[in-house]
């Protein structure tokens, strides 16, 4: 098989140059074997244009920086062959996220945000004692919690979400699956009624309105849909 000619048409911008207006530009690569998207992206840094602006640091699907808009769909560069993509590559940086610069967006100041809204921590009112052994969970309720912490926090559900695109507050898939995990945590001593003051409103849980476009980008495959579904039956309890 002859190796494709790939084009990759980028968006490019840097909003804190004043000089610098918002287009797209081309870079062609021959492909090459197993070649991901973060490869032929470096490979373009390095050979063609030392300028563009990506982010990465795991290349294993593992930290969540490198998520951006591929072919419209968003998804994490270090885990798309591009053998499974058309020989012409549209790249943009996530939309709903601060731009960095060109593919790069600033995800965690959006994450930051959105984990101190919903205060996205254990709350008890048990002291810790250092001196003795830590309090024990059962496996089952240990791995639940676990399933749910396998949250990257990419930001390609709140990119593919109609309600983000139309309620810039709205706290997204990433934020629900984050209080779901809470509410599993039997540490955790908040009750309904005090997540329905977190997540009870349009911006929170009834703003959802369950296309699951999250779900079906999701790269962890986090089970976004029961999760929702879940806590949305709950609230409703506490709004009766
Ligand atoms: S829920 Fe999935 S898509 Fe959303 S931030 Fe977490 S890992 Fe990324
Ligand atoms: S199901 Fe809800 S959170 Fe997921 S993409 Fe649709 S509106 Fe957004
Ligand atoms: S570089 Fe870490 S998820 Fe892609």
């Amino acid at each position: 098989m002859t190796a494709r000619t790939l084009t990759f048409r980028v968006f490019r911008h840097n909003p804190r140059d004043p000089d610098s207006e918002p287009g797209m530009r081309d870079y062609q690569l021959d492909e090459t074997p197993g070649m991901t998207l973060f490869i032929a992206l470096t490979r373009i840094r390095e050979e063609l244009d030392p300028s563009l602006s990506f982010d990465f640091v795991c290349r294993a699907g593992v930290c969540g920086s490198c998520a951006m808009l591929i072919n419209g769909r968003p998804g994490l560069a270090c885990r798309t062959l591009i053998r499974d993509q058309p020989a012409r590559i549209n790249l943009f940086p996530l939309p709903g996220f601060e731009l960095i610069a060109d593919l790069s967006v600033n995800t965690g100041k959006w994450m930051r945000g959105m984990s101190e809204r919903l205060q996205a921590w254990v709350h008890t009112a048990s002291e810790t004692d250092v001196n003795v052994l830590e309090a024990r969970m059962a496996p089952e309720e240990a791995e639940a919690i676990y399933e749910l912490d396998r949250c990257i926090e990419c930001g390609c559900c709140v990119a593919a979400c109609g309600t983000m695109q139309m309620r810039p507050d709205f706290v997204g898939a990433v934020g629900m699956n984050k209080l779901a995990r809470f509410r599993l945590d039997p540490r955790d001593d908040r009750t309904d009624a005090e997540y329905y003051q977190m997540i009870g409103q349009d911006n929170g849980i009834f703003g959802c309105m369950s296309l699951l476009g999250c779900q079906d980008v999701c790269p962890k495959e986090l089970p976004l849909q029961t999760q929702i579904a879940y806590l949305r039956r709950a609230m409703a309890r506490q709004g009766l």
